[in-house]
């Protein structure tokens, strides 16, 4: 049976759940499950959004033609070629022959190299700002390079004023039924999992997100149809803040997020007592992490909400403690910037962790280290909390 939900007159979503995915490209945890959305267009000619995983196939090629209802499939626009939207395509090839397919010049190179086909008179190129006329619809095609890939782009039903935004505004979890933002409650259910997104598969490329924000500042949109999580039909101005705090590095809250990693506790108690003592400062919201017992995508998405960082580790194997100098890579690599540290090392002998932690924070843009630290040698002692404190009321002043 197909399983579709009208989202205007003449469009539908032909999406479809994974609940048994564990790691979404298979390195995140997904406990809620992932949409794969794609949208089925009817006008004078039918338009194919994307495709999806090749793990919902056969419930995505059900709602495909249950939302054509016996037509023809004339249009298949490729907005993105990652696998987990276009895998599906050779499987919408053999059941629509006659398809063209709509895609940007890079498009068609990635389709070659996924898939091996020739899609020669197939195939329709576009791009920047080309136009398609389906009857009464007409799209444009708008590049959104880097938006997760080279080749990414956004679609703009410009009759209807929705946009379809390819990888930009999806989010983690499976939709139950409630396709559209404001059918859920979004802040409090969604948005942990759509920042961890955000952050962790595009938030390297904030200049390029940005650059597409700009362009969708010129067009009137009244909807937003991502690859992934909710649609938005209204208050598209929470999504779009979201979007442009984070892919300029702004933090969302004015709040701490402490990250330790422990081996036998001493570090940790270190961290946990800063914590209450920062509390005590009138500090509200706080977060304190162990970086073993979190994943790094989720430690990731606190770095990108918060403003100031507290960085605990011990030294190990003369490195920073592995998974947190992990975490460290990873922030880098995310291009993590705007943010203030403070850092406590741990070293029993030829301690090295605070200062090669506080290296490569150096590598990141824009940040502050706050001066006042704290070494501690195996186990915090008495006679160093006046440097906890220190550091506590340093962050306080720094927040204020
Ligand atoms: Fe959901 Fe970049 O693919």
């Amino acid at each position: 049976m197909p399983c579709i939900r009208k989202v205007t007159q003449d469009l539908c979503w032909v999406g479809a759940n994974d609940r048994r995915l564990a790691l979404f490209e298979n390195i995140f945890p997904i406990p809620r499950g992932v949409s794969y959305n794609a949208y089925v267009l009817l006008d004078e000619k039918t338009v194919l959004f994307d495709t999806a995983d090749a793990a919902v196939a056969e419930q995505f090629l059900e709602n495909v033609a249950g939302a054509l209802g016996g037509r023809s499939l004339d249009y298949l626009v490729i907005n993105h070629m990652e696998p987990d939207h276009a895998a599906l395509i050779p499987r919408i090839i053999a059941q629509y022959p006659d398809v063209k397919l709509v895609g940007n010049s890079k498009t068609l190179a990635f389709l070659n190299q996924f898939f091996n086909c020739a899609v020669g008179e197939r195939s329709i190129v576009v791009k920047e700002g080309d136009t398609l006329s389906t009857g009464r619809h007409t799209l444009v095609f708008i590049m959104a390079p880097m938006v997760h890939w080279p080749e990414a782009m956004v679609s703009y039903d410009a009759t209807d004023k929705i946009l379809f935004s390819a990888d930009g505004f999806g989010s983690f979890g499976a939709l139950a039924g409630n396709i559209f933002a404001d059918e859920l409650d979004f802040d409090r259910d969604w948005l942990p999992d759509a920042r961890r997104y955000y952050c962790n598969i595009v938030g390297k490329y904030g200049p390029q997100v940005q650059a597409l924000l700009k362009k969708a500042a010129g067009i009137e949109i009244k909807m937003i149809c991502p690859l992934h999580g909710p649609a938005w039909r209204q208050d598209l101005g929470y999504i779009l803040d979201k979007y442009d705090k984070w892919s300029s590095y702004t933090p969302e809250d004015k709040a701490v997020a402490i990250f330790y990693a422990s081996v036998y506790g001493h570090t940790a108690a270190a961290a946990e007592l800063l914590a209450v003592k920062l509390a005590e400062a009138g500090v509200k919201n706080i977060k304190c992490y162990d970086v073993s017992h979190t994943h790094v995508s989720e430690l990731i998405a606190e770095s990108f909400r918060c403003s100031h960082i507290v960085l605990a580790a011990p030294t190990y194997n003369n490195h920073v403690y592995p998974i947190m100098e992990n975490l460290l890579r990873d922030m880098q690599a995310l291009a993590l910037q705007k943010r203030c540290f403070a850092i406590i090392g741990n070293g029993s002998w030829a301690p090295q962790s605070a200062k090669l932690m506080k290296g490569m924070v150096e590598e990141l843009k824009d940040v502050r280290i706050l001066p006042e630290t704290l070494l501690i040698k195996s186990a915090l002692k008495d006679e160093q909390e006046a440097e906890l404190d220190a550091i506590a009321a340093a962050i306080c002043a720094d927040l204020n």
